[in-house]
């Protein structure tokens, strides 16, 4: 597990949507967009899963997700790696409706996506691309 420092906290929180992708047990890739996401602490985010359909079914058989952020303040583009998991029942899954429905209570609301960060890079364009933050 990584912080991630209050810059990329901050381009996180700013970007929406945020492109976030997942893949099967066998290394298929998929990505798609959330709205709903909220940095829970330093090493920690949530997702609300509302209309996921392959990507829950990639997170029941690989917990790995990558994140990508642009800030176009700071010109700083951030990927992020972690391990998610999912949870439709208990506190994390109640928090997750509380919020969610807070915004919208139309919305389904179906799992609670916990996302621990485990390393983030550079992916801005220039000599430290690609290369290791934290
Ligand atoms: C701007 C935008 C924001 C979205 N935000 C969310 C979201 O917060 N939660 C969600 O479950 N789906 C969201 N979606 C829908 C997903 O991008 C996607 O359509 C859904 O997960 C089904 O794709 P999949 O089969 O690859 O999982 C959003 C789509 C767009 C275009």
């Amino acid at each position: 597990m990584v912080k991630m420092p209050s810059e990329i906290k901050d381009a996180l929180a700013k970007q929406k949507p945020i492109p976030i992708a997942t893949a099967t047990k066998d290394g298929t890739p998929n990505v798609i967009f959330i709205g709903l996401m909220k940095i829970l602490d330093d090493e920690t985010l949530l997702f609300a899963d509302n209309f996921f359909l392959k990507t829950a079914a990639n997170l029941s058989e690989n917990p790995r997700i990558s994140l990508l952020c642009y800030d176009s303040d700071t010109k700083k583009s951030y990927q992020l790696k972690g391990s998610s998991k999912v949870y439709k029942a208990g506190p994390q899954f109640d928090e997750m409706r509380k919020w969610v429905h807070g915004v919208n209570p139309k919305l389904p609301a179906k799992a609670a996506v916990v996302v621990k960060i485990e390393a983030i890079y550079d992916a801005m364009w220039g000599p430290s691309a690609g290369k290791l933050i934290v």
